[in-house]
């Protein structure tokens, strides 16, 4: 076994290699002014054709959403994070796989369904197409959808449980122990504490999740989980980049320090009626987690055909389900001989008010109405540009009105309105670079115009590049959005600075600066517009179709950035605007102190449920 630990361990390193040698190159690719920028486009070249086609897979998932309560804000901001990804490495020219769906097994739907006076199925299919709208409606570009109620997943499942079976790594025992049905989660004593309920009562609650707990004693399958302890540790040592950021890292190395009993992965028929039988045991119900975490390998096409797939497989999760991944899925893995993921992307939460959402505190944030009110990609730009990963962040209407009328109105906006304006640009062209008039750095010309800080500027928009590509790697998305923000407004200042409005047509050279200026101007908007597609697809259509970039100029690899300055021809100049089709981004209202502010939280009680 410990040999094919190893070959495991092997392949899941050499997979790895290619991914992190990959991420660092974008690190690293330098502004398209240095010998080492070439070095990157032949990369990007490569990219399309010595590196085998399955190199250019990318596989990346969502958690699949429980079907107990409908969509928030926090599950949307997980499919966001996913969406970006996949965007992005299409971009890049991968062959990208989004997945995302539903979770539909388990003892907290069964009661949620109970409580609704509705079968099952039909529940689940009711809040399963919530989730489906309105990732639909939020241009989340998922490429399958899975709700673990489907016969593929049930197949994948069961064929999954045979294979731990097989090898030994399940056997028949007693559980006896603390469960929280909310977390469906197993706790060790050391994870649970008191607390007193609304009526006073003394319970005890996951110290983790504030969940109520309960004690609970049945014979059920065991995986044996507390084999695997060094083999994760293995992993996430010789992989520092698995789990991401290192924060989580760093805990999930401290949790393996920690008392690691073998898992409880069946309940009894009676108790849970509501999952996919033990094969061969049709007294006990599989574990909701086992049979949720099979759904990535599921979409990827086990038990047939998957490796292609799975092999580029990067999770993104939210802090609370981080054991499940990153323990868990690991070890089932593991124990399967199937390759680890290659990354864990890990974000943080969102509260309202300061307080985690609750439909008991009133303080749930509806994604739908919010992206009606603010545009959709309105709050995917918020969302990916406040949302830190590493700490919780703090939702609020205000924020989001000021923030969109700052960078996107404004900002953005005010630069392509500027730039693009008949009044400065009566033919709407691309006008023309004169390198006379901005000539390279430490060129004698004593007719130049442009001063240091455009100079500064170039630099600051020409690195650009690199630095989203790093953050976007990493999901720091919000150092990517501030760079490009700051870009933005270093563009105004440079238009500002050389006010193109007060320039005479009269004099050609005045004209000739006119139009450098502008050409400058569009050429960083282009680089703004581009790589701002994952991010916000509409906004970024919008800006680069106004600017005449044609489709095929919307890549990656097109981020050449002003060629005209190093000499060379550039396919924009000359060329036709597209159409004005208006502004940027419409300014919001700032929402009223009563309306817009998310409920006041009523007092919360320590407990959860
Ligand atoms: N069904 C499990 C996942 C199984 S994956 C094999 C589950 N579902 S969930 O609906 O509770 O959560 C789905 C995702 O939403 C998780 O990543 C979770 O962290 C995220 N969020 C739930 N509340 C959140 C916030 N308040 N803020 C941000 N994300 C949040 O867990």
């Amino acid at each position: 076994m410990m040999k094919t630990y190893l070959s495991v361990i092997r392949n899941c390193k050499v997979a790895q290699r290619w991914s992190f040698s990959h991420a660092t190159r974008c690190a690293v690719s330098p502004s398209p002014f240095s010998s080492k920028w070439n070095c990157k486009r032949l990369m990007v070249r490569r990219l399309g054709t010595d590196i085998p086609t399955e190199d250019r897979n990318y596989y990346i998932t969502t958690p699949i959403f429980y079907v107990n309560a409908a969509p928030h804000i926090g599950h949307l901001y997980s499919a966001v994070t996913a969406d970006y990804l996949h965007r992005y490495k299409l971009l890049q020219g991968f062959n990208s796989r989004f997945v995302t769906g539903t979770d539909e097994h388990g003892l907290k739907i069964q009661q949620a369904a109970n409580a609704a006076g509705q079968d099952p199925l039909s529940f689940c299919t009711k809040v399963s197409e919530r989730f489906k709208y309105l990732f639909k409606s939020c241009h989340i570009s998922y490429t399958d959808y899975i709700r673990t109620t489907e016969e593929r997943h049930r197949c994948a499942v069961e064929h999954f449980w045979t294979v731990l079976q097989s090898k030994g790594f399940i056997y028949k025992g007693n559980y006896e122990g603390w469960y929280s049905t909310q977390d469906e989660s197993f706790l060790t004593p050391s994870q649970v504490g008191d607390a007193k309920d609304s009526s006073g009562k003394e319970i005890k609650i996951s110290l983790e999740s504030g969940h109520k707990v309960e004690w609970m004693k049945e014979e059920n399958y065991m995986f044996r989980l507390s084999e695997f302890r060094s083999r994760l540790q293995e992993w996430l040592e010789g992989n520092p980049r698995a789990v991401q950021p290192e924060r989580f890292h760093h805990a999930v190395l401290q949790w393996l320090q920690e008392d690691l009993p073998d898992l409880s992965v069946s309940r009894q028929r009676s108790r849970l009626q509501w999952g996919i039988p033990v094969p061969g045991d049709l007294d006990q119900t599989i574990y909701v987690w086992l049979d949720a975490l099979v759904n990535y390998l599921t979409v990827a096409g086990y038990p047939d055909s998957h490796s292609q797939w799975w092999r580029a497989a990067h999770h993104v999760v939210g802090k609370d389900i981080l054991k499940f991944h990153a323990i868990y899925w690991p070890a089932f893995l593991l124990a399967a001989d199937l390759p680890l993921p290659q990354t864990i992307h890990v974000h943080s939460h969102w509260t309202v008010g300061g307080k985690k959402m609750s439909k008991s505190l009133g303080n749930v944030v509806d994604p739908l109405e919010r992206s009606q009110r603010f545009t959709i990609d309105g709050m995917r730009y918020f969302l990916l540009r406040q949302g830190v990963p590493d700490t919780d962040c703090d939702y609020d209407d205000d924020k989001v009105v000021k923030l969109l009328n700052a960078e996107l109105t404004d900002s953005l906006g005010g630069l392509l309105n500027r730039c693009t304006a008949p009044s400065l640009n009566p033919a709407q062209v691309y006008p023309h670079f004169c390198s006379d008039s901005f000539p390279s750095q430490g060129t004698e010309s004593h007719k130049g115009r442009a001063v240091d800080e455009d100079y500064h500027m170039l630099d600051a928009v020409r690195a650009l590049p690199a630095v989203v590509e790093q953050h976007y790697e990493s999901v720091h998305v919000y150092k990517a959005l501030e760079a490009i923000n700051r870009c933005v407004r270093q563009t105004n200042g440079f238009v500002q600075r050389h006010t193109p409005w007060k320039l005479g047509s009269g004099d050609g050279r005045d004209q000739l600066w006119l139009d450098t200026i502008l050409h400058v101007s569009l050429e960083c908007l282009r680089m703004y517009g581009t790589l701002l597609q994952p991010i916000v697809p509409e906004i970024a259509d919008k800006l680069l179709s106004r600017l005449g970039v044609k489709p095929e100029e919307k890549s990656w690899a097109a981020l050449n950035f002003l060629v005209k300055y190093q000499g060379k021809d550039c396919p924009f100049e000359g060329r036709a605007l597209g159409p004005d089709t208006g502004v940027l981004f419409n300014r919001l209202e700032r929402p009223n102190a009563e309306k817009g502010k998310p409920k006041k939280a009523k007092k919360a009680t320590k407990v959860k449920s």
